[in-house]
């Protein structure tokens, strides 16, 4: 099977979403013996359809423009067994650049209107590919996708053998580790492959690449922190992720969702630590983070007997927390203090590293 997967995205690499979810869905179709051939339209030379009708007249099925769509992309389309339209959902539609796409294709329809079930359409020159839609965007609500599957439904028929939609897209990352995004990765491949082996995706493997990710509230306000962080310090999303930049807390408990967001399962592997945090200053309150057979519990107030109690100005521990202050020297220059065993202080980038 001959699979032309194109890809809308206007990001690459690690940060799109689109490319990490096409990327297991190809994984897997390569895997049942696909030929697959990826595009990344956003490095090709695709021109707006100017409407001038040429390819109905003048030059039958050929476009005017001789640009990449009309010399590589489109011949490919019409030669393929399945294509694969991966897009980024903008404005609850596919983005501008699969939109630019589609018109492109223009080509392979006839000019004459003729009625089909009672719908005025265009007869086709050519016969298209079944296709597949895959879409990921960043609410967390199945029903931002309501728009895309309607106009995507109506666009393709029956030919449209099946469709992939992933809300909260900003949570996936492109190594799964374990859990339940392993799981989604596993089963688009899956899905991938049942694609090739019968042009359609099984209820059940839908139903895993559907599955629901983590509370989207508790990483939405880890998304918020992010978001102003990044306004403040002055970065681009992509520059705040290539420098590691670490949300900063501004109350107890934001600085409490991030501890639990970085929170290394499997570095922290059966480490015992009971830590206490006394904050002055600015946000003033004691909160506590416990660690115990991989798992971290965390609370506003004590905890009984702790292993580790910090005391500190909440600004210091938050310049310390995003890299602005280095720990040790604070410690030295006397800026918070702590009580107990002061060895857990030198593990805290292992147990909170993710
Ligand atoms: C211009 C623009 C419009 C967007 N519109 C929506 C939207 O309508 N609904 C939504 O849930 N996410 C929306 N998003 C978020 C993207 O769908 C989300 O970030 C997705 O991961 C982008 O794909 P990428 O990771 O491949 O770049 C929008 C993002 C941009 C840049």
């Amino acid at each position: 099977m001959k699979v032309l997967a194109l890809n809308s995205s206007a990001r690459t690499g690690d940060v799109s979403k689109t490319e990490i979810v096409l990327d297991y869905l190809v994984r897997g179709m390569r895997e049942a013996g696909a030929e697959v051939d990826v595009i990344e339209l956003r490095r090709k030379k695709i021109r707006y359809c100017i409407g001038c009708f040429t390819c109905w007249t003048k030059t039958p099925g050929t476009c005017v423009h001789k640009d990449d769509m009309t010399k590589e992309i489109f011949p490919k389309y019409l030669a393929c067994d399945l294509v694969v339209l991966a897009t980024p959902l903008y404005h609850f539609t596919v983005n501008a650049l699969m939109k630019t796409f589609i018109e492109r294709t223009l080509p392979i329809a006839l000019p004459f209107f003729e009625k089909r079930d009672g719908v005025t359409s265009h007869p086709l020159r050519h016969e298209p590919p079944p296709a597949v839609v895959v879409s990921v965007a960043g609410f967390p609500e199945e029903s931002v996708f309501d728009q895309l599957k309607s106009y995507v439904n109506y666009l393709y028929g029956p030919r449209l053998v099946a469709e992939i939609y992933r809300p909260s897209s900003e949570i996936l990352t492109p190594s799964a580790g374990g859990g339940v995004l392993a799981e989604i990765y596993g089963a688009l491949m899956q899905g991938g492959r049942e694609l090739v082996q019968s042009l359609k995706i099984s209820p059940e493997t839908m139903d895993r690449i559907k599955k629901p990710l983590s509370d989207f509230e508790k990483t939405a306000s880890v998304g918020n922190l992010m978001w102003r962080t990044c306004i403040n310090e002055g970065f681009t999303l992509g520059e705040a992720q290539k420098r590691g930049l670490i949300p900063r807390p501004d109350s107890i408990e934001t600085f409490l969702e991030v501890m639990r967001f970085g929170f290394h399962a499997k570095k922290a592997g059966d480490a015992r630590v009971a830590m206490q945090f006394r904050f002055t200053g600015q946000v003033q309150g004691e909160c506590y983070l416990a660690i115990e057979d991989g798992t971290l519990e965390t609370g506003l107030g004590k905890i009984g007997s702790p292993d580790l109690t910090i005391e500190s100005p909440f600004e210091v521990w938050m310049d310390i927390l995003t890299r602005k202050a280095d720990g040790q020297q604070a410690f030295l220059d006397k800026k918070y203090s702590v009580s107990g065993d002061i060895s857990i202080l030198m593990r805290m980038n292992e147990f909170f590293g993710r």
